[in-house]
């Protein structure tokens, strides 16, 4: 009887199993067939965003504290929920949980900003693979990052969690950042896609832009970042494009997204909830994040109405299914909530040595290490190692510029590290009485405090040398301004004025260190320093590597992947910035039509391609510092390149040698000058580079850089085809923009073309 009972019950469950798959990789179709419409609608809408409630988990394994969201299970289905975390400067997760002592702090790793700076794929690699690690071990499936949005101008708010304001540069490095990332097991979602190039109004603004400035700026690096490295997941941006929300556009998201570059993954939207969430899921915007109960039933309904065809539905279920089964938590991956921190913070000061950007030196540096120096600046005690917003990584200390030098050996006058620590000991009692709080959006940075000519003579006469630190936070959710931001404060400048004045006058230099998130104005005062070391934000080590360089430990061999302009205004995308928008208290609640308010409601890109050092050189118009610029050490010269045609291209080769005295790295930048007759063209465009390993002095290395033709082409808006034009293109191999070391040339014989989809005109519907 029991026997009978046994083997009844094992039918009964083989029966369920049948009618009930649970997923595995193989049976998705299966899986697929067996969901019912709630649970399908419930499978493209997040979790709502429980996680953020202070230390408080909802009980279910699937949630990590402070990550910025989740999928939803389907227990029935043997579906996991997964979890989603910021992203892009290390892994953005709650540091303290209750009822336990353990801590979950992250490492604070560069910014992307500075990581582009290296122009170093494999350095990009090592730091994300290492960052990969922590969202593999504290339970996260996907790092919302890289960001990778086009610098597009100096004041957007985010740039400095974005790569450069090329796209060649930003998508070769969102690739690398990917592949680290993605080497642990877990996933990425490259953002915001696309055209999120300010945060005033970011939730509404249109941003107009021609297909041809679309195509080769705004979306290049979206589409070397898919091809190259097989993102699993994509977030659309807030913002609309051409008079849609990137989320509700299906030319964005479906027919060039997956049709022209093959994107296999997922789309999720930016942490909003949209009206449009039927015409999100038609476009191939398969998650929404975070979600709530209306946009689940909003997609049920659709599918009812018939709006939301099934083929629709399961397209975006079926791409869901294929994320998950890649996830960690679907593997039954045993996170240990211990990555080796240690270890990780020194990925991050090597690679934030590796990445620094050495912008003048006139003998000052390196130092000797055992100099008195005096450290002026807020800076240097409320030093920016990221920015604000969900870039933030909750790490467990920063280091200042002040334990930076002191680790160093270093012997600081301390009445001014006591000078600066009192202020900042006064600003914080002074805000606590006053503030209505922390605010996420907008943590405070401490303002520049001055100091009196007086006490600075005779420090000049006390000490070796002067190292003035400058500090710019930013971050989600507002633009940077042009005055007393991108401009010096008046205290600021009166103190880089006396400090270079006193300590001239007593014969010792003076180094500038610009800890800033984006450009900032260097013309009109570089000349009164000896040197200027551009850190960015450096992350939770940065002052260290900072001091490394000073002392010569590393040598510098960053590149700046921007332009510093000598005037804001000289960015032909300034006339269509809101450089000094401040938010109205009644914008948004006034009765009536509102008038569409220039660079808020809508941004239009007039200055088309000509964007950074496309505008710059092309018009020649003079620059603070170029595009790829940055001083070493030592020196290198270039051998002559050959340039060899290959089956689909060429290849280049350049032998660069160290001809100086100490060890060094090089950035060898191809830049490529196209034949006249097809498109109007920039005076030349970055389309491959590569760096050499360190070399000793004397050392050599040859470097072979490959274009494709598809690379050389431009998108011609008359035909909807990428067009290359046959002729001699020159072949230049750059120290920077400026700084072209060696020519050759490459002959495409035959005119090419790539046809696309005629897409975002500019009056789409
Ligand atoms: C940001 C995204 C971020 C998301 C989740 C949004 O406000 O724009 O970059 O990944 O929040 O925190």
């Amino acid at each position: 009887m029991k026997k009978i009972f046994l083997s009844l019950a094992a039918l009964c469950m083989a029966f369920l199993a049948v009618a009930q798959p649970q997923l595995r990789k193989d049976n998705i179709e299966d899986v697929l067939k067996a969901m019912t419409l709630e649970e399908k609608a419930t499978l493209l809408v997040g979790g709502a965003r429980a996680a953020m409630v202070n230390g408080v988990t909802s009980g279910v394994d699937w949630n990590v504290p402070g990550a910025a969201g989740n999928t939803r299970p389907i227990e029935r289905l043997g579906i996991p929920g997964t979890v989603l975390a910021d992203g892009p400067a290390g892994l953005r997760i709650q540091p303290n949980r209750q009822g336990t002592s353990q801590t979950f702090y992250c490492t604070g790793f560069p910014v992307g900003t500075l990581l582009a700076s290296s122009w170093d794929i494999s350095l990009v690699e090592d730091v994300t693979k290492a960052m990969g690690n922590e969202v593999l071990e504290y339970g996260v499936d996907v790092l919302l990052a890289p960001g990778m949005n086009i610098h597009r101008n100096p004041l957007c708010g985010r740039n400095f969690e974005y790569f450069s304001e090329d796209p060649i540069l930003s998508g070769k490095m969102a690739a690398a950042y990917v592949r680290g990332i993605q080497s642990n097991g877990v996933g990425t979602s490259i953002k915001h896609y696309a055209a999120n190039n300010q945060e005033t109004n970011r939730n509404e603004n249109d941003a107009r832009i021609s297909p041809r400035a679309l195509r080769e700026i705004y979306l290049k690096n979206f589409e070397i970042a898919v091809k190259e490295s097989d993102p699993w997941t994509v977030m659309s941006s807030y913002n609309k494009l051409n008079g849609r929300y990137t989320q509700q556009d299906v030319d964005l998201l479906t027919t060039v997204l997956r049709e022209e570059w093959g994107f296999k993954g997922i789309v999720m939207t930016d942490w909003g909830n949209k009206a449009g969430t039927v015409t999100s899921t038609k476009a191939g915007n398969d998650l929404m994040e975070p979600g709530n109960q209306n946009e689940i039933d909003r997609i049920i309904a659709g599918v009812k109405d018939g709006t939301i065809s099934q083929e629709e539905l399961d397209r975006n279920v079926r791409n869901m299914l294929n994320y998950i089964v890649r996830t960690p938590r679907f593997n039954g991956y045993k996170f240990s909530n211990k990555p080796d921190l240690k270890a990780h913070a020194q990925v991050a000061r090597k690679a934030a040595g590796e990445s620094i950007v050495l912008l003048r030196n006139e003998g000052a540096l390196p130092l000797k290490g055992n100099e008195k120096v005096a450290l002026y600046g807020v800076s240097s005690i409320d030093f920016v190692a990221g920015g604000t917003g969900s870039g933030d990584v909750n790490k467990a200390y920063v280091v200042n510029m002040v334990q930076g030098m002191e680790n160093a050996g270093f012997t600081l006058d301390k009445d001014l590290v006591n000078y600066y620590t009192a202020f900042q000991a006064y600003d914080k009692a002074q805000s606590a009485l006053s503030s209505t709080g922390f605010s996420w959006f907008s943590r405070r940075k401490l303002a520049e405090v001055a100091i009196p000519a007086a006490a600075i003579e005779k420090e000049a006469k006390a000490n070796d040398v002067a190292v003035v630190v400058l500090g710019r936070n930013a971050g989600e959710g507002a633009d940077r301004k042009m005055m007393d931001d991108f401009e010096l404060t008046s205290i600021e400048r009166e103190l880089l004025q006396n400090v270079s004045a006193s300590y001239h006058a007593a014969g010792k230099k003076v180094v500038v260190i610009l800890n800033v998130g984006g450009v900032i104005e260097t013309n009109s005062w570089k000349n009164l320093v000896d040197a200027i070391v551009l850190p960015w934000s450096p992350g939770q080590e940065g002052a260290n590597a900072v001091a490394d360089v000073l002392t010569g430990k590393v040598n510098p061999s960053g590149k700046l992947p921007m332009t510093f302009p000598v005037n804001f205004m000289d960015h032909p995308s300034s006339a269509n910035f809101p450089y000094n928008y401040t938010q109205s208290a009644t914008r948004g609640f006034s009765w009536g039509p509102r008038v569409p308010q220039k660079d808020v409601d809508y941004t239009q890109y007039e200055e088309g391609i000509w964007v950074g050092y496309r505008f710059f050189e092309t018009r020649k118009v003079a620059v603070s510092y170029p595009f790829g610029y940055g001083l070493s050490y030592t020196t290198f010269a270039y051998s002559k390149p050959v340039v060899k045609a290959v089956a689909d291209g060429f290849e280049a080769t350049v032998t660069v040698t160290n001809n100086g005295k100490v060890a060094g790295k090089e950035v060898v930048q191809l830049y490529v000058a196209a034949p006249a007759g097809g498109l109007e063209k920039p005076a030349c465009e970055l389309k491959a580079f590569g760096k050499t390993k360190l070399l000793a002095p004397g050392e050599s290395q040859t470097l072979t850089l490959k274009v494709s033709a598809y690379d050389l082409a431009s998108f011609n808006e008359t035909t909807s085809a990428w067009e290359a034009a046959a002729g001699k293109y020159s072949v230049l191999f750059g120290a920077s923009v400026e700084d072209i070391r060696a020519t050759a040339a490459f002959t495409l014989k035959k005119a090419r073309n790539w046809p696309a989809h005629n897409v975002f005109a500019l009056d789409r519907k």
